[in-house]
């Protein structure tokens, strides 16, 4: 087969030929790496068209609304599988056997516990501190605890530093919001199951033990598995480029959790419920779509649009159906899902919505579910990092494991100064 090559017309330099790179799924690309030998570089800021990676974990069709991992749609994994074995998945490319799965299992459960020294680490942060605050810096601790023994050039121990941070996420997490609320920590228990253990370290207190609802267990590794994997988003990229580097691996994904805290990214879910809030009321919401769509004011309608999805987003209609068993089975009514049920309905049929293809995202439904569950919503972009771990990890493997694999290192359109003489202060 002919090799299908780009070409491209230079100023002063004539045509250039540029190889085209066939995906397995989705879109070619054009591999530009040897442009910048011609005396050019291409501009994207925002990414908008550029593929910075290869890569065989997840794959989107934003169009027409398709997630996979490894292959598998998310709604079949999200109905069929659980949290772990889509961890186990992400990380090993195959689904595990029974064998394999029960030793995944036991590294998983080897791993749950911090060092009790990570108490003092909580104890110096303010007790009103955001829990996402608080994550960045526990998280990118734990680097101190293992660092002189990480080799990260080594299979085996980016594999363990991979179990370490898919056991220790959550028990740091429930330790964030327990500290914020002044509560004393709870333990993790290797008896219940991953969503069952992070529920009974959130919600268990030493006078009472916590019962666990099957139901909202299962939501929660639902909320889990969606939020698992999402490809090169802002936060997995950050991962990437702050491993490209050889960094330690328990402060690479403090990089992520940073970016990830961010309300254009994993922050929509807290912002969403905020926005639910403050509209109260169903006669309230056409007030807000006016603001939304003015663009003299800053106001989004949060939980609605995404990057790629110019479609109903798939993890969004999992999320709606387990949104509604949880109302269901802790019979709550609660005000602000009518207000989230009628904006979706308007958002859905407005045209501004329509044709600029703002659909609910995930973090439309999610918010509801875990404000239903008991979660304040200062946690919910804690819970997405929670559940992102295991990508953040997979992609970090996947780029030190790829041959010749190098450290990021965008370029710039630079539009500043061009050299001038340093003015003493007095003649400035
Ligand atoms: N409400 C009102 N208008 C919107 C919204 C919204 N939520 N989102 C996009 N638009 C408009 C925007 O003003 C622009 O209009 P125009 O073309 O007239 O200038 C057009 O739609 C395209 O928007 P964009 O900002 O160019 O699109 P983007 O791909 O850069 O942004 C986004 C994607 C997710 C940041 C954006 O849709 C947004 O801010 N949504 C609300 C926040 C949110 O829910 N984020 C969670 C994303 S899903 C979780 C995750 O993966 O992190």
């Amino acid at each position: 087969m002919a090799e299908t090559k780009a070409t491209l017309s230079l100023p002063d330099k004539g045509s250039v030929d540029f190889p085209i790179k066939k995906g397995s799924e989705g879109f070619d690309v054009i591999d530009i790496s040897q442009l910048g030998s011609h005396g050019y570089f291409t501009f994207d800021p925002g990414f908008l068209a550029t593929a910075s990676c290869e890569s065989k974990i997840t794959y989107i069709d934003g169009g027409q609304g398709i997630l996979l991992h490894r292959g598998y749609p998310i709604a079949d994994l999200a109905e069929k599988s659980s949290y772990l074995e889509v961890c186990y998945l992400l990380l090993h490319q195959e689904l595990p056997t029974q064998k394999q799965y029960d030793e995944f299992l036991t590294d998983i459960k080897t791993h749950t516990l911090v060092n009790e020294q990570v108490v003092n680490f909580f104890n110096g942060f303010r007790r009103d501190a955001h829990p996402m605050a608080i994550m960045c810096g526990v998280v990118g601790a734990l680097s101190s605890f293992y660092h002189d023994a990480m080799d990260v050039s080594q299979e085996k121990d980016r594999l363990l530093a991979a179990l370490r941070l898919i056991s220790k996420v959550p028990t740091l997490a429930a330790m964030s919001y327990k500290y914020s609320v002044g509560l004393p920590f709870i333990y993790p228990r290797n008896d219940l199951s991953y969503a069952g253990n992070f529920l009974n370290m959130m919600f268990a207190v030493p006078a009472e033990d916590y019962k666990i609802n099957p139901v909202i267990e299962k939501a929660m590794d639902r909320i889990f598995i969606l939020h698992a994997d999402h490809e090169q988003n802002a936060s997995t990229s950050t991962v990437r480029l702050a491993g490209s580097s050889g960094a330690n691996p328990f402060a690479c994904i403090a990089a992520g959790i940073a970016s990830l805290w961010g309300p254009a990214h994993g922050g929509a879910n807290e912002a969403c419920l905020t926005m639910l809030e403050e509209i109260g009321s169903v006669d309230r919401i056409p007030e807000f779509i006016k603001r939304s769509k003015d663009k003299n004011d800053p106001f989004r309608l949060m939980g609605f649009g995404h990057r790629v999805y110019k479609n109903f987003d798939p993890r969004a209609t999992v999320m709606r159906e387990t949104c509604h068993e949880v109302l269901k089975e802790l019979k709550i009514k609660d005000p602000l899902l009518d207000v989230a049920m009628e904006l979706e309905q308007i958002a859905l049929k407005d045209s501004y919505f329509v044709e600029k293809k703002l659909y609910p995202n995930v973090d439309f439904y999610s918010g509801i579910i875990m404000k239903a569950i008991g979660i304040p919503t200062s946690m919910f972009t804690v819970i997405f990092a929670l559940s992102r771990t295991v990508g953040w990890v997979a992609h970090w493997k996947e780029m030190l494991e790829q041959p010749g694999h190098k450290i990021g290192r965008p370029r710039q359109l630079y539009t500043g100064y061009s050299k001038r003489d340093y003015q003493p202060i007095k003649k400035r």
